[in-house]
Order: C-alpha cells, then structure tokens, then sequence
C-alpha cells in the first residue's frame, strides 16, 4: 500500500511512521510527505530518510475547497492508497474527507471520544484524570471523531505538567501509530457500519 503522510509541523509521528515501514515485511510504503507548510520541521527528517516532499501552501488558495482540491489531486497524481495525518492542522472538508473514506487515518493525543480538539493534555490534567493516551482513528468530517482502530494508555503522575504528560503520551504515540496503520494496510482493522472490525489479536 502506498501512503501519503500529512504534517503540519515536528513530524515525530511521520518519523515514527517511516522507521516502522523501512522493515521490508511492513505491509505499507511511506510514497510521499506533504505539509501545508514551508516551515514545517518534518519536511527535513522526510528528506533525510530519502522519501519523496511536497508542500501544498493552504495560504495559497482562495478557501478551503479550493486547497483541499489540490490535496486530492496530488494525492490521486502519486496513486496513494491511505493517507495518515500526523500533526495536521488543518480542516479537511466533508467533500474531501468522504473522498477518502476509510482509507485516511489520524492520530490524537486523548483517550477519543474524551478531549477532542486541541490541549488536551491540560485538559486532561485539569479534569484530575489519572489516565492518558492516544487514538488512532479513520477520519470523518467531524474533527477527532471516527471509528477507533486503536488506542494507548499512559498514566498521569500526581505533579505531572503539560509538558511531562505530552512527552509520555508522545512516545505511546510513536508505537500506536506504526501498529494500526499495519492493521489498516494489511486490511486487518475495516469498517464496517461505523463498527471497526479487527481480525487480529492485538500484541
Ligand atoms: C501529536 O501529538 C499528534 O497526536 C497530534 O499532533 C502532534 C504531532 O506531533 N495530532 P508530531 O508532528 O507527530 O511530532
């Protein structure tokens, strides 16, 4: 399977991604990096691991629809077959999205469906939960939303700060990510009436 990897920023997750399908019994290709940013630090690690960069401007277009109609058609050029967000900051429009149905993943810092959105971690620490964690889910037009293909939990130490509980949630996030995009590539995680549906035993 060959997968686009969509970033914003850091790419730790991309990297994470590309690391994992360097293994030449990985089930999925990492075929191209794009970021809707110049500056966006991933773009380097990419390109140091020799997988192929690209940088789709958002600012360039007029709106929305306009920016995601040449997502879509990059994508479409490279004939990707799943596309992972990693640290994507951006909308997706429902047109686009349903374009992509069940063939696009996403990766959240939260316990889905509890803290959606951003700064989750503070959330998280403020609402005096002593658990953590992340989700990878396919995307639906509503953000953070979409059928569960997996997740990873990590404690909340007492005296935890943002910051400590992000590195923590970010290393669970470095080994979820490679797992379930297996899972999708392999066709072992699908959906199936908004139900995902795994024929796997998990590790
Ligand atoms: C990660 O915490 C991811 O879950 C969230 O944005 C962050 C991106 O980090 N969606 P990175 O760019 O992968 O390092």
């Amino acid at each position: 399977k060959r997968v686009a990897v969509l970033i914003s920023g850091r790419g730790s997750n991309m990297a994470s991604l590309i690391e994992a399908a360097a293994d030449p019994a990985y089930p999925a290709e990492i075929a191209l990096v794009l970021a809707n940013r110049h500056d966006a630090a991933g773009l380097q690690r990419a390109h140091a691991a020799g997988i192929a960069t690209d940088v789709i401007d958002h600012k360039a277009f007029p709106d929305r629809p306009s920016f995601d109609a040449a997502l879509d058609a990059r994508l479409r050029a490279e004939r990707i077959d799943l596309v992972c967000l990693a640290g994507f900051m951006r909308l997706l429009t429902p047109g686009f999205v349903e374009g992509w149905r069940d063939r696009m993943i996403n990766i959240h810092p939260s316990l889905l469906p509890l803290f959606p959105g951003l700064h989750t971690h503070r959330r998280a620490i403020e609402a005096g939960m002593t658990l953590a964690g992340c989700t990878v889910h396919f995307v639906r037009a509503e953000m953070d939303s979409g059928p569960i293909i997996g997740q990873a939990v990590v404690p909340i130490a007492p005296g935890d700060s943002e910051d400590s509980l992000a590195a923590r949630v970010l290393s669970a996030e470095h080994r979820l990510y490679p797992l379930a995009l297996a899972l999708v590539a392999d066709g072992l995680a699908r959906v199936e009436g908004e139900r995902l549906v795994l024929d796997a035993q998990l590790p």
